[in-house]
C-alpha cells in the first residue's frame, strides 16, 4: 500500500511516522508514506497557499493551485483509489472504513487548514471526506496520522501476532475484554481464576461474555445495529 499525504506542515507528520509500527512497517517495505509540502507545489512568487474568502467570512482558505497540481501530479504516476480529505464536517472513521481502506493499493490524503479547502476542490477530485471525531483540530495532520496509524496495522504482517488486529475493540462492533499480564495477584489485585485455569475453552467463554457486558454497559450504540 502506498499513501501520500499532502500538508502544509510536512514536519508535524515526522514524528507519527517515524516511530514504532508505522515506521516497521515502512522498513518492512509493507507500506510506503510519502508526505508531500503543498506549498513546494505553489507557482505564487512568495509560494502563498491561502487567500481571503469570497463573501467577507473570518478566515483564510487553501486555494486551489497547489493542491491541484499536486494531485495531478501524483496521479499521473499511478492510480489512486481514494483522495481523502481530513475535515470536521466528513463522514466519522469508524473501524469497518479502516478496514475497508486497508484493502486499497494507493491512497491520497490532504490535510486542511484555516477555514479549510476551496469548495470546487471537494466537488470535483476529493472522492472522500473523513473526520476523526466532533470536535476541530488545529490541521487535519493529526487526523490524517490517526486514519493512517488505523489503517496500516491492518495490513498484513506489520503487527507481530498476526491475530490481535482480529481482537481488537470494535471488530465485531464489540469492546474488547479486560486483558491482564503477572504477577497474578499484586498485593491482593488478583487476575481473574479462569484466565489461569488453562481451560482455553472456558476462558474464550469468559472473554466473549466480558467483551458483551463491557459494551452493554460503557457502549450499547454499538449493539444498536446488530441484525
Ligand atoms: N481537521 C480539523 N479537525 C478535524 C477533525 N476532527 N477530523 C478530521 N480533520 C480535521
Amino acid at each position: 500500500m502506498r499513501l501520500d499525504i499532502l500538508t502544509i506542515l510536512p514536519k508535524l507528520l515526522e514524528g507519527p511516522f517515524n516511530d514504532s509500527i508505522l515506521q516497521r512497517a515502512q522498513e518492512k517495505e509493507l507500506c510506503e508514506i510519502h508526505v508531500h509540502d503543498i506549498r513546494s507545489f505553489s507557482t505564487d512568487k512568495h509560494r502563498k497557499v491561502d487567500d481571503y474568502s469570497f463573501g467577507g467570512s473570518a478566515g483564510m482558505v487553501m486555494t486551489i493551485q497547489p493542491i491541484l497540481d499536486c494531485v495531478k501530479s501524483l496521479q499521473k504516476e499511478r492510480n489512486y483509489d481514494e483522495v481523502i480529505y481530513m475535515t470536521p464536517d466528513g463522514e466519522q472513521l469508524k473501524q469497518n472504513k479502516a478496514n475497508h481502506l486497508s484493502l486499497k493499493k494507493n491512497l491520497i490524503i490532504i490535510c486542511g487548514h484555516y477555514k479549510g479547502i476551496d469548495h470546487r476542490l471537494r466537488e470535483n477530485i476529493i472522492t472522500m471526506e473523513l473526520s476523526i471525531g466532533d470536535y476541530v483540530l488545529s490541521g487535519g495532520e493529526l487526523a490524517a496520522a490517526v486514519l493512517t496509524d488505523s489503517i496500516i496495522r491492518l495490513l498484513p504482517g506489520v503487527l507481530n501476532d498476526e491475530t490481535s488486529a482480529l481482537t481488537d475493540s470494535f471488530q465485531d462492533n464489540l469492546l474488547a475484554p479486560p486483558v491482564y499480564t503477572r504477577p497474578a495477584d499484586y498485593n491482593g489485585w488478583k487476575v481473574p481464576e479462569v484466565l489461569r485455569s488453562g481451560d482455553f475453552k472456558k476462558i474464550q467463554e469468559w472473554q466473549e461474555n466480558q467483551a458483551l457486558e463491557r459494551t452493554k454497559q460503557l457502549r450499547p450504540d454499538l449493539l444498536e445495529g446488530e441484525d
